[in-house]
């Protein structure tokens, strides 16, 4: 096992100087973990500035201590994204930051009544923000977080899923949270899958490629099977890779059979893909990532009215 997975990166923006639980940092040094602040001390405004002059990102947890460091990020969140001093691009960052961490449990125990309350929690902030900032996007457009690129991925799928649903569809309350939910876990399936498969950095043999795309259906199954999730949210995780033109999985329907939830994940998985860097590949730029799409779109992988709807949501949010 990696010792990576011991730690957790915790992105210095969502640290809150003065407001941080008796949690021992740790700095990444040529790939060793060393002891930035002992639990007693305090995180202070200096620690902030010292760690932006010298483009320090991320500080790292032991995995043991973030019980704790989420119950006090969950149960302050309220209170921090009403502070005045902190710019919309910090709150943007918190809210991420604690929504990842959210979701790395999620991940563990998708069916415990206990996630799913704090998913709950996490959605309802996500649409508030989204409601309070014009740009809602642009702060998790700037996240690369390679140790945990699944989960950065879902966070930033999730935010994008709730915009444009908000967005362009009239959904009760209920059908909102639900939906949000469902992006939280939309890739729960794979956990499914070997690390093997999903750390290679070459090109995956068509037996991975058949492995990775069962993500979809074992991902449906188990969380169906548990009776937590409503349709919505089981349609997202099921059908957020089928093409409108039938060429998808894992079922190849197509055209508006592929339900609609089903169809705007799809649209946010793969432009939240395109922009996030992946072992194998570079980010792309928002504007590369929309003209992309389009072509994809005229070759029938989406639906063309709702994928111009999509691209007038995103293009307003002013990405680089
Ligand atoms: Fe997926």
């Amino acid at each position: 096992m990696s010792k990576d997975r011991y730690w957790r990166a915790i992105s210095i923006d969502s640290i809150s100087p003065d407001h941080f639980p008796s949690v021992a940092l740790y700095l990444k040094s040529s790939g060793n973990y060393v002891l930035y602040k002992a639990p007693e001390r305090m995180f202070t405004v200096e620690d902030q500035r010292r760690l932006e002059r010298n483009f320090t990102e991320f500080l790292y947890v032991r995995s043991g201590d973030m019980e704790l460091l989420n119950e006090f990020m969950e149960s302050n969140l309220t209170e921090m994204l009403a502070r005045e001093e902190l710019s919309s691009m910090a709150k943007g960052r918190l809210l991420y930051q604690t929504a990842v961490n959210c979701v790395i449990d999620m991940f563990e125990s998708p069916e415990e009544s206990a996630n799913l309350q704090r998913c709950c929690n996490i959605v309802q902030h996500m649409l508030q923000y989204a409601a309070s900032d014009p740009h809602p996007l642009a702060s998790l457009h700037t996240i690369t977080n390679h140790n945990f690129y699944i989960f950065s991925h879902t966070v930033q799928v999730t935010a994008l899923c709730l915009l444009v649903h908000e967005r362009i569809y009239d959904l009760a309350p209920d059908e909102l949270l639900d939906m949000g939910l469902g992006s939280l876990v939309h890739d729960y399936g794979m956990t499914f899958i070997t690390n093997e498969v999903l750390d290679k950095n070459d090109a995956l043999t068509d037996i991975e490629y058949y492995k990775v795309k069962q993500h979809t259906q074992k991902g449906y199954e188990y969380l169906k099977h548990s009776g937590k999730y409503g349709e919505v949210a089981l349609n997202i995780v099921r059908y957020h890779h089928e093409r409108y033109d039938g060429n998808g999985y894992p079922t190849g329907i197509k055209g508006d059979e592929i339900p609609r939830s089903g169809q705007v994940s799809a649209l946010c998985d793969v432009y939240c893909a395109l922009i996030m860097d992946r072992a194998y590949r570079k980010a792309i730029s928002h504007a590369e990532a929309i003209r992309l799409m389009g072509e994809q779109t005229q070759k029938g992988a989406f639906n063309p009215q709702l994928f111009k709807q999509f691209a007038e949501i995103v293009n307003e949010q002013k990405l680089a």
